[in-house]
This record gives C-alpha cells, structure tokens and sequence, in this order.
C-alpha cells in the first residue's frame, strides 16, 4: 500500500530516501565521545584481531561491489592484504586459508545461497569468518564467528539501495578498528576519517536534496540501448554498482569499467551519442583525478556523450561534461557513499520511465537461497 511505501510509489524510491538514515543507524553506538571505534558487539576479541594476517572478502551481486571498495579501504588504513571474491566463485575453488585468515562475508539477507556456502567452506579450513548482515538471526550471522550488522531497516526493493551504503559503513567501520586496535601509519588520519564518518548522514541527505536533475536526464535516456559507466580506483565499483543497477532495473545493456581498461578494449564501444557516466575521484588525489580528466577528453572526442559526476569546486570537468553531477566533496576512500546514490536515482527513474516496476525486476529475487 501507499502507507507501507511511505507516500512513495514505489519502495526502493523510499529506500534511496531513507540511506541518511539508514547510514546514521549504522554508525549510532560505534563512536565513542573520545573519537575512538567500539564495535565489541562484533564477537571477534582484539587479541584474535591483532593475529589477523590476510582478509578474503566474499558476496554476491551488490554486496560483492561493496567488498570491491572495502578492499581499497582496508589495505590503505591497516596495511593488510586483501582479497575480493564472488561467493559462487570462492565455494569451489581452493583458497589458501589459516587460521589467522579473516574471512569477511557480505550480505544483506544473510541467506544467500553461495555466500553461505562460502562460509562454510571458510570455517571448515579454520579461518575466522565475520558477517555483514542486515537481516537480524538470518544463516550466515549465526554460522559466522563474528558479526557486524547494518542498520538499514527492512529492505524490500528487490534491487539492493540502503543495505549498499549501510555495508560501505560496516566495512569503514571494521577497516578503521582494525586500524585502530593494530595499530597503522596512518594513525591521525584515521581518527579523523572516524570524526568524517559522523558527518556522511548529512553528506547523503545533500546528495538527495540536489539529484532532481538526474532524474531528468534519465527520462531523457529512456531510448537509449546501452550506457557505460567510467571509474578508477574506489570509483571503479562504483561504476560496477551503476551498470548492475542499470541491468536489473531498466533491463539496458550496461557495462562498468575501470578507466585505466579504456584503451584496452572499452574505447572501441564509443560511438556518437554513447552516454558514459563517469565517476571522477576527488581532487585530494590528483592523480587519480586528472587522468580521468583525460579519459573524458578521450572519449568525448570521439563522440561519447558525457555524464560526469564530481565533487563540489572541482572545475577542470566543466568543458568535457555534457552532463554535470554534483556530490559533495568527501575524502576518496568515502565518496562511494555520495557517488552512488545519483546512480541509483538515474536507474530508478529511467527503468520507471521504460514502464518497469522497480520493485519486482524480472527474473530477480530479493534473496537466492538456491543453487
Ligand atoms: C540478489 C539481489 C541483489 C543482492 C544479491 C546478494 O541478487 O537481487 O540485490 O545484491 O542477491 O544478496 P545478499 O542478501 O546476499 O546481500
């Protein structure tokens, strides 16, 4: 009913209204007066976390993409390797575990088939395995050792919105303690970027006040056969998430590649009038940011339609964006959390203007329990 959706016509519209929140809920209780993580609930002790030497992260769909970011966010804060991997792909393969492996399983319902699967075999090789769930008492939180849970609310939109930006906090948040409890070089910074975190709620909220033009700019794409999307390092999953929600929602052939890939392959797709969304990293690194400056002036010249979204002040996009999108300007490693919610607003809307309903995409299920 109209009740249920929150006077939205559909949920996943008030899902994507209700992410500051969501994100707000995620973070209550984890930082403490003195700027210091505690996230004792987890079940796993400092002591077991300080013998940690590798994390392997494992999920599906858009958990998976969120493990993509957390792996650029957990080696530069704790200086530990880690590895990303599809659940599906991990359940069947031999991966090298110890006991002083981390395994870290995302996953909103906690049921996923392959991600379950994935845990077990985990802990049959006695590495430690830590969920990310938001789906209170669900499989995978009650097989796992640890667990940290999202507070994104009941999610009912097939297609995963809030749990998204609730799992990029978990994985800051355990990045951060991790950091924390181990110690890092980057001590300062990483108490600052806890003090950052607080403020990400507001961050989303303005992103949400100002996405009204991207939301007519998908109603001008409706006709559209096909759209790329552009990022590099964080902005590269990025990219993935706003192919994939493309694909599920408005059933439009989308693609996500990373922009340093353009000459391998990808620039030989540009065509006139091909729209290309390009996610362009904050100035804080220029040199993530003026090469993707350059991939736009490349693919631009050869007739892309450009659709660029870039912090707030950030200047040198101006004359290659046909389309411009502002999100706040937030440290890199956190800008997934502004940048994909224009992503989702632009699926929604132009999978909405295709006649689709957003909540019930065909052939999907909100949660695969199956093989
Ligand atoms: C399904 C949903 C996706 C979700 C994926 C993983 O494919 O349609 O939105 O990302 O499962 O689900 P999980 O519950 O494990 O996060």
């Amino acid at each position: 009913s109209a009740a249920e959706k929150g006077g939205h016509d559909y949920f996943m519209l008030k899902e994507i209204a209700e992410q500051p929140r969501a994100v707000a809920e995620t973070l209550l209780g984890r930082i403490g007066t003195d700027g210091r993580l505690s996230l004792d609930e987890m079940r796993l002790t400092d002591d077991e976390l300080r013998d940690i030497d590798k994390i392997i992260i494992v999920a599906c769909g858009t958990a998976y993409h969120a493990g993509l970011i957390a792996k650029y966010a957990i080696e530069h804060w704790t200086q530990l390797p880690c590895e990303v991997e599809l659940a599906s792909e991990f359940r069947y393969r031999d991966p090298i575990l110890t006991r002083s492996t981390l395994v870290i399983a995302i996953s909103q319902s906690g049921e996923t088939m392959d991600t379950l699967m994935a845990v077990r075999h985990a802990r049959e090789q006695r590495a430690s395995v830590l969920g990310i769930c938001n789906v209170n008492g669900s499989t995978i939180p009650r097989e796992c050792d640890g667990v940290l849970y999202t507070h994104a609310g009941p999610e009912i939109a097939v297609a995963s919105t809030k749990a998204f930006l609730t799992q990029l906090v978990a994985v800051y948040l355990i990045a951060l303690y991790l950091a924390q409890v181990r110690g890092t070089k980057w001590g300062d910074e990483v108490f600052a970027m806890i003090q950052l975190l607080g403020t990400m709620p507001q961050k989303v909220e303005q992103v949400l006040e100002t996405v009204e033009p991207v939301r007519e700019l998908a109603r001008s794409l409706a006709g559209e056969r096909c759209v790329l999307f552009l990022g590099r390092h964080v902005g590269f999953p990025v990219a993935l998430e706003g192919a994939l929600k493309l694909k599920e929602l408005a059933y439009m052939h989308a693609e996500g590649f990373a922009a340093g890939e353009l000459k391998h392959g990808p620039i030989a797709l540009i065509e006139q009038n091909l729209p290309v969304v390009v996610i362009v990293p904050s100035r804080a690194r220029p040199i993530l940011h003026d090469k993707i400056v350059s991939n736009i002036q490349e693919i631009r010249a050869r007739g892309a339609r450009t659709i660029v979204i870039a912090e707030d002040g950030d200047d040198a996009v101006v004359p290659y964006a046909d389309t411009l999108i502002r999100v706040p300007a937030v440290p890199t490693l956190l800008q997934p959390l502004v940048a994909t919610v224009p992503l989702q607003v632009f699926a929604c809307e132009l999978a909405t203007a295709r006649g689709h309903d957003v909540d019930q995409p065909r052939n999907l299920a909100k949660s695969v329990t199956v093989e």
